[in-house]
């Protein structure tokens, strides 16, 4: 089955519908418009939305089918903020809007089944990645876009394989993707996410060690494992030129 924008749960509000049409058409964000359904119509080119991604009707059949409704949502949402953090940052927003759009597309997947994908093609030896989905997903999501979804660009597939710990020496590209997940409009609050949000208007480094610093204390102080892999990462953006720590 396919995603249609009925399978939204849409709060009702009043808006012009010629008026949405002509901001979609501009590739403006209407009113009146959660940015899921707006993400949704921006890559399907619906109601004359520009920016169709050639890819669109495919992959998001695919995603709708292999996502829970809120993860689905969510992932639109990171599109959508992967691609504006790429349009501030100089990066290419197309690539970001791909990868933020299949960065969780394995997140849905019983752990044995990523397990499996992961031991079968030698994805990670790294038995600490193999124990957890909240880790393994994202090495099975950029097979998954590879194998499954036809994704052959390496930036999109890097910027998926590391959207939750981060990696030294990960491109820009792949940090808007990584800290679009940490911001996206409909994230769950946490305590550092309006910070996170004020810092990425100007330094996408800056706001993304403020996001993995953020995880690492939440983490932490939970008594949870945290992959060294995030801490790396942190100490290296902290060696970046204009970083404040
Ligand atoms: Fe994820
Ligand atoms: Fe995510």
């Amino acid at each position: 089955m396919g995603a249609r924008i009925s399978d939204f749960r849409i709060e009702p509000v009043s808006a012009s519908s010629t008026g949405i049409r002509e901001a979609l058409s501009r590739g403006e964000a209407p009113a009146g418009l959660c940015v899921p359904v707006r993400e949704f119509c921006r890559c399907k080119g619906l109601y004359g939305a520009a920016g169709k991604m050639d890819e669109a009707d495919r992959w998001i059949n695919q995603l709708f089918d292999a996502l829970k409704p809120t993860r689905f949502a969510h992932s639109l949402s990171v599109a959508d903020t992967s691609r504006l953090l790429a349009l501030r940052f100089g990066e290419n927003p197309l690539q970001a809007e791909q990868a933020g759009l299949l960065h969780d597309c394995a997140k849905c997947l019983p752990l044995s089944e990523m397990q499996k994908i992961a031991r079968d093609h030698q994805l990670t030896q790294d038995e600490s990645i193999l124990s957890t989905g909240a880790l393994l997903h994202s090495v099975a999501g950029a097979w998954l876009a590879r194998e499954r979804y036809g994704v052959t660009d390496p930036e999109v597939l890097e910027a998926i394989a590391w959207h939750n710990t981060g990696h030294v020496g990960m491109s820009r590209l792949a940090m808007c993707v990584c800290l679009a997940d940490f911001m996206e409009p409909n994230r769950e609050s946490y305590p550092l996410l309006e910070e996170v949000r004020r810092l990425a208007e100007h330094s996408l480094e800056q706001a993304l060690l403020l996001s993995l610093e953020g995880t690492a204390e939440y983490v932490c102080s939970r008594g949870k494992y945290l992959h060294p892999r995030t801490q790396e990462t942190i100490a290296w953006l902290k060696t970046l030129p204009g970083i404040h720590s």
